[in-house]
């Protein structure tokens, strides 16, 4: 069993545990903020966990963000922290399976379909899906009902992910084989591959199934388009098909690029399917937001089509969402391999090449500290800033840098010793924030827009790939009488 006590003066105090290897699995997989906060009362912001044969070094709190967000490149590997989780999800030859240039340049090429010409397109394509799973979903029916937002909101993430980002001839294709192809994909994607990757189990195996029909669909998408004169600039597929060439003048395969797709597609899935999950169930105890965000939307658009530019102006919205992923990080933890020892700035500690260095941004920003009050969800703690246009904001850090850095994906801040950091930073920072602002403000305006609901929140599950509600979550909803 382990000690915390070390033989060497720069190591990390590890945290004791009984069952060698194991370690602290259990308790971390089960309550991890809870369990962070039981080792922070014994040793600080940094301490080691032993975790299924890994030494994961913890450093809470936003010194913490800054050490493994804004490590070096030499120091750390992202990849060899996640490839046993995403490369037999996604496929080879994309985000994790590659070198981190490579990397950067596939981000870099999805992001062309990332803008705000490309968001103002989308909107009303995400409506239009969202109006049409109400009309066909058997869970919307009628004048009132109950559903199971862990159902509703993974099928309506996708399909609107779906019909944004690869246009109208997937369309067709989004019917509940589709869908079926997702969800076994999933069962194949569990925090259980990061031990143990490739298993003879019966959800491995649907996984590679689903994973062959999806990417020969997504080639078969990519050769009917090449068919097709011109060259366009509508979604993703466009995006991918006009420039993945890399810098050494290499080019992604089509099999690549539809892997790629894949790992887009699944970084935004889960993260926001959790997110609109979380907000529909806060918001069902609170019909007074309900009626506000109600007013919001009448105030500034009336009973007009809703657009992108829209969006912008719903300040109590965009506060929702952002007030959602304090209380909801679907993330508990990332993660980076050491591979060149890595002195902890501030402190004696050496983290050797071999371990694991963690960073927890879901921990602080659900930490009394740096929120007070912070298990009350309320939106309107965020007014003071103005709120619209979504994402992170300067105001959101007291000392955030101005200096920005550039890892080929478009600028970004440098600073990152927030506590409000849901979408990471540095060179792996997410580059679907805005898309995930877009389509989480299309969903609940529609929603705000069409029904009134309540609903009793659920615990939090830390032990699936995300941060999800203990299911069945339901929401009772009746439909909104127009005024
Ligand atoms: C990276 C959060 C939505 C694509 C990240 C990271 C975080 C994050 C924390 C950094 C991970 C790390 O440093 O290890 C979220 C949240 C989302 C969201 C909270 C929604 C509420 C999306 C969407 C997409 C996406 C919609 C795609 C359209 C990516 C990609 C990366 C990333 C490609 C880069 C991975 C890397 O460079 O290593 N996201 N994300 N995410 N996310 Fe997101």
């Amino acid at each position: 069993h382990g000690s915390s006590f070390s033989l060497r003066k720069d190591r990390v105090p590890l945290v004791f545990y009984w069952i060698p290897w194991v370690g602290s699995a259990v308790t971390y997989g089960t309550q991890p903020y809870e369990f962070f906060d039981n080792c922070r009362a014994k040793y600080g912001d940094c301490f080691s966990f032993m975790l299924l044969g890994r030494v994961m070094t913890v450093y809470l709190g936003p010194k913490g963000h800054e050490f493994v967000f804004n490590a070096k490149l030499s120091d750390v590997s992202a990849e060899a922290a996640y490839s046993n989780l995403t490369t037999p999800a996604f496929g080879e030859g994309v985000i994790y399976d590659v070198p981190n240039w490579k990397l950067m340049e596939q981000k870099k090429f999805a992001k062309v379909a990332l803008t705000t010409e490309s968001f103002i397109q989308y909107v009303p394509l995400m409506v239009d899906e969202i109006m049409k799973y109400f009309k066909t979903s058997p869970d919307f029916q009628g004048k009132k009902g109950e559903v199971d937002v862990l159902k509703s909101q993974p099928e309506m993430t996708l399909y609107t992910a779906s019909r944004s980002l690869m246009g109208k001839d997937l369309r067709n294709m989004l019917n509940a084989k589709y869908a079926g192809w997702y969800s076994d994909l999933d069962k194949g994607f569990t925090p259980l591959n990061f031990a143990f990757p490739y298993l003879p189990l019966p959800g491995y195996k649907l996984r590679d199934k689903a994973h062959a029909h999806i990417t020969n669909t997504y080639m078969e998408l990519i050769n009917k388009r090449r068919k097709e004169s011109g060259t366009h600039e509508r979604d993703l597929v466009d995006a991918l098909m006009n420039n993945s060439t890399y810098k050494d003048g290499t080019k992604m395969t089509d099999q690549q690029i539809a892997n790629l797709m894949v790992g887009v597609l699944m970084g935004g899935q889960h993260t926001s399917a959790a997110t609109s999950s979380w907000f529909l169930l806060h918001l069902g105890e609170r019909p007074d937001l309900q009626e506000e965000l109600y007013k919001e939307i009448k105030d500034t658009i009336g009973d007009k089509p809703l657009q992108w530019q829209d969006l912008q102006k719903m300040t109590l919205m965009n506060n929702t969402i952002r007030e959602t992923l304090r209380m909801h990080h679907p993330l508990h933890s990332v993660f980076r391999k050491v591979i060149h020892d890595l002195p902890v700035p501030g402190t004696k500690y050496v983290v050797p090449a071999g371990h694991f260095v963690l960073a927890s941004p879901g921990w602080s920003m659900t930490h009394e500290e740096f929120f007070p009050n912070s298990q009350h969800f309320e939106p309107h703690r965020w007014d003071k800033l103005g709120g619209a246009g979504g994402g992170f904001k300067k105001e959101d850090n007291a000392d955030e840098k101005e200096e920005t850095v550039d890892y080929g994906f478009g600028k970004i801040s440098k600073g990152v010793s927030s506590p409000y950091l849901p979408f990471g930073g540095g060179r792996h920072r997410c580059i679907g924030e805005h898309f995930a602002y877009t389509q989480l403000g299309t969903l609940l305006v529609t929603f705000i827009r069409n029904f009134k609901w309540t609903s009793k929140v659920p615990e939090p599950d830390y032990t699936s790939m995300v941060v999800l509600p203990v299911g069945p979550a339901y929401i009772k909803w009746e439909k909104r009488e127009k005024d």
